[in-house]
């Protein structure tokens, strides 16, 4: 009977999350007997796990549009493999900094490169800001699960944002990658920012570094720009992903668009690979609509369109007209790296934000 007396009163961060968690890593070929990335979140989510989702969060996580501490993505990689991953803010206890600790050794994490920038980007014991310390868990069908840190060149303020990614490059002794970035993507005074600075956290030669920049009321043009500083990429792959999903040219004037650069030490000032963010939310009436955008994209570049389904069915069972931001973002990677596509997917925890109007063609005047 102890079954049956569970309420939906009672579900739990964790119990929606791990839910949404194990469909999707089954959706894509996960061997059902595999239990770390169930794990994983667990101990991210740590006591914020048995809070309900119908309570108020203590803490409001910037993750997520509606506070939940969660938001998963699925990246569809040119080489035909699919990976899962979650972004993640440990928001209970044990705090951020305690969650890697634990989890370091098993996992065979290396932190070194974290702790080389630590003093930087974090500066303060407690959670600051719109974000501290955010994590991403990278699981791939038979493989051990990977981790990245997310840290904030925000953390001590706008004006301090450039010198903290720049000593952070020099400490990780890639200080040659700074002046690059700083000309190929940070070219509109206020409008472009850093947003990011991010670690791999494995032990391989191939571990990155990769430094994010937002790019407030941007162009398609702006975006080439910025990825013209990786070699191999192609513009007009930018301008034919911002077109289809974003349903314009520019300008992408609500939430920003966000370059990546990933860059792998020793090798030299030139980043291997470019992505580029599309919040598509913002450029959507509901998600049917970013559904079908996306469909078009996949298939543009010969992807299974039906991965994106499993993959939306597994987070949401609610008509997707029905609410805007299930599909949060869609990222396009071009380089050395590999390419690809990247869709995520909101946990909708506590919230699913209402759809707005379509446009109506209705209101045009009849032609005869
Ligand atoms: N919710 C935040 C935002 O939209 C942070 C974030 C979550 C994000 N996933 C992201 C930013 C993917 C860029 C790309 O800005």
């Amino acid at each position: 009977m102890v079954e049956a007396s569970v309420s939906m009163a009672d579900l739990s961060m964790y119990t929606h999350t791990s839910g949404q968690l194990d469909r999707l890593c089954r959706a894509v070929g996960f061997d059902p007997a595999e239990r770390r990335h169930l794990d994983l979140l667990r101990g991210l989510l740590g006591t914020a796990g048995e809070a309900s989702v119908f309570e108020p969060p203590r803490v409001a996580s910037n993750v997520a549009d509606d506070t939940s501490p969660i938001e998963f993505s699925v990246a569809f990689d040119a080489d035909g493999e699919c990976v899962v991953r979650l972004l993640g803010e440990a928001v209970g206890d044990p705090g951020p900094r305690d969650f890697l600790d634990r989890v370091a050794a098993e996992y065979g994490l290396v932190t070194d490169r974290l702790d080389a920038v630590a003093d930087l980007f974090l500066p303060h014991e407690e959670r600051r800001g719109p974000f501290t310390l955010w994590y991403s868990l990278i699981f791939r069908p038979g493989a051990a699960p990977r981790l990245k840190v997310y840290l904030n060149p925000q953390i001590s303020g706008s004006t301090m944002a450039d010198s903290l990614v720049s000593e952070g490059l020099r400490r990780l002794n890639i200080a040659e990658a700074f002046d690059p970035v700083i000309e190929y993507a940070l070219r509109r005074g206020d409008l472009d920012n850093f947003a990011f600075f991010a670690l791999d956290l494995d032990d391989s030669p191939l571990s990155r570094v990769k430094v994010y920049v937002s790019h407030e009321a941007a162009e398609s043009e702006d975006a080439e720009r910025a990825a013209e500083l990786v070699p191999g990429t192609d513009p007009a792959l930018i301008r034919e992903f911002l077109a289809l999903l974003g349903g314009r040219k520019g300008p992408f004037d609500g939430r920003p668009l966000v370059s990546s650069y990933s860059f792998v030490e020793g090798s030299g000032h030139r980043p291997a690979n470019y992505s580029l963010y599309l919040p598509i939310r913002s450029y959507v009436p509901d998600d049917e609509v970013a559904r079908a955008r996306v469909q078009a994209i996949l298939a543009q570049f010969n992807f299974d369109g039906t991965t994106l389904d499993k993959a939306i069915a597994a987070v949401s069972d609610r008509s997707l007209r029905d609410g805007v931001g299930l599909i949060a973002h869609v990222s396009l990677r071009m380089g050395e790296f590999g390419s690809g596509i990247t869709v995520y997917l909101s946990s909708e925890a506590y919230q699913v934000l209402p759809p707005r109007k379509r446009p109506a063609l209705s209101a045009l005047p009849a032609l005869r």
